[in-house]
């Protein structure tokens, strides 16, 4: 599959590993933000994966900060982005399942290189459930907010 990988500093050495695993696994990864452990804004890591995304040429995108927040957070300022932080294999794939997240997100100074991938793994090879109440609760999140 084509992905989009973006992090911060903190995010990227955990980043190249992943991104390495990937690849290796036959994926036809990108790599975008940090170009090295120097500090990198988060949010503008997200902004790019976001907007890659949006263009169609990216299936699914991966983001990496110190702890998946700030990234997540930002990403799912965009409407077409559902980030999923996960700090777990069964996160992943509820995420992929019952979320239908687009956009992983893992926290490089929580998780352990053999954990990142795992979840990435797990994420990558889970579909999303189609059961109406899942898509119903997805199409909620698009819906206009409340307040
Ligand atoms: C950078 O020090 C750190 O704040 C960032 O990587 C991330 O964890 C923010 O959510």
């Amino acid at each position: 599959m084509k992905l989009i990988f973006g992090s911060d500093h903190a995010g990227f050495e955990m980043r190249r590993h992943v991104a390495d695993w990937a690849t290796s696994q036959g994926h036809e990864v990108t790599e975008v933000g940090a170009n090295s452990t120097e500090p990198f804004d988060y949010p503008l890591a997200s902004d790019a994966v976001a907007c890659e995304i949006k263009k169609g040429a990216f299936e699914f995108g991966v983001l990496l900060c110190g702890t998946g927040i700030g990234v997540s957070i930002r990403a799912n300022r965009y409407p077409h982005i559902r980030a999923a932080d996960c700090t777990s294999v069964e996160m992943a794939r509820l995420g992929r399942l019952h979320n239908h997240a687009n956009v992983l997100c893992l926290g490089a100074r929580i998780l352990s290189k053999e954990e990142s991938v795992a979840i990435f793994q797990a994420f990558m090879e889970t579909g999303t459930d189609d059961a109406e109440r899942h898509d119903r609760r997805v199409d909620f999140l698009d819906a206009s907010l409340s307040c």
